[in-house]
């Protein structure tokens, strides 16, 4: 769904709280937390989507990338997961294997196992992961701890939206697409990993809403605002090129109408209309957006240097309220 009709239907919802749901849905959020004991909680989260490339081994592992990625988004540690899925009843065995196997691979990789999941038949297929993690409840990175000053960094470039459109109405570049595989499939554990030892604000992962659907999100749950440099986000091979000809998702325009309503995004004159567009593609297992103070960020990019982890400063945060794109 998109973000404003998700928004609308969660906000008629009447929903019981409980002590020990730490995260939950009033609170908005990429992922449920809920305590065990002091020292240990429940990370939940579940995502599924239809085919994105044809291919069903990429497919699956991508799908599983996806689902895993929210849990590292919260500072957990995935150890569980379950398959989700949606096939048509002609589809051949072997496809559905070869998505499955993509997805339990990815969540070996994850150093999590794979112990069941649910299938229905449906005309176009589904795949996902409801994905359990492990969190300590004072190690939760949530979305509504930016503070203004702290510096936003981004792990991976974005276009993955666009590209897969371009490829799917043949017009794209399979290089290019390639790329955009290979960012897909990256899991957002080494990242994670580096983050764990450092005191970080807020922590999200950019998926379906966009780089800016999900940064309004912590400057909305933080009460703050958001300076960000146009110039300076990463982009992959192709995807600049393909927003200038207007190859994009229409979950883009959609993420767009919905984040600029009441003047919420507030442009510098100047900016290229392309990388404007590009705020709103939505992302397929894309980073992590990253708030930390400048002295914290700073050691994050030399580790990450270090580490062959990309990882680009692409703003601040402000005080007040709205999104400055410069
Ligand atoms: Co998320
Ligand atoms: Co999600």
């Amino acid at each position: 769904m998109g973000p404003g009709a998700l928004s609308e239907v969660i906000a008629g919802l009447n929903l019981p709280t409980h002590p020990q749901l730490l995260v939950g849905l009033t609170v908005s959020d990429d992922a449920a937390v809920y305590q065990l004991n002091a020292e240990t909680a429940l990370v939940q989260t579940v995502d599924f989507f239809p085919p994105i490339v044809d291919d069903p081994y990429t497919y699956g592992a991508i799908a599983a990338a996806n689902a895993l990625s929210d849990v590292y988004a919260m500072g957990g540690t995935p150890i569980l997961a379950l398959a989700i899925a949606a096939f048509p009843a002609d589809l051949p065995a072997a496809i559905i294997q070869a998505i499955m196997q993509g997805g339990a691979d990815k969540v070996a990789e994850a150093g999590a196992v794979i112990a069941g999941g649910h299938t229905v038949v449906d005309k176009e297929p589904k795949y996902g992961l409801c994905v359990t993690g492990l969190i300590h409840p004072a190690r939760i990175t949530p979305k509504a701890n930016a503070q203004p000053g702290d510096v936003l960094l981004l792990t991976k470039p974005l276009g993955t939206g666009a590209i897969t459109t371009a490829i799917k109405r043949n017009l794209g570049d399979p290089a290019h697409l390639a790329a955009a595989v290979a960012s897909m499939l990256q899991l957002n554990r080494a990242m994670a990993t580096i983050l764990s030892g450092f005191a970080v604000h807020s922590v999200t992962d950019i998926t379906g809403f966009g780089l800016l659907g999900h940064a309004a999100e912590i400057a909305r749950n933080s009460q703050v605002g958001l300076h960000i440099e146009a110039a300076a986000l990463p982009l992959l091979p192709g995807a600049h090129e393909y927003a200038t000809a207007g190859i994009v998702p229409g979950g883009l325009l959609t993420n767009q109408r919905f984040v600029e309503q009441d003047g919420y995004v507030r442009y510098a004159p100047a900016i290229d209309p392309a990388r404007q567009l590009l705020l709103f593609d939505p992302q397929t297992s894309g980073g992590l957006l990253i708030a930390a103070p400048p002295a914290v960020a700073a050691a994050i990019q030399a580790r990450c240097a270090a580490a062959d982890q990309p990882c680009w400063a692409i703003g601040q945060v402000t005080p007040g309220s709205g999104i400055e794109v410069g």
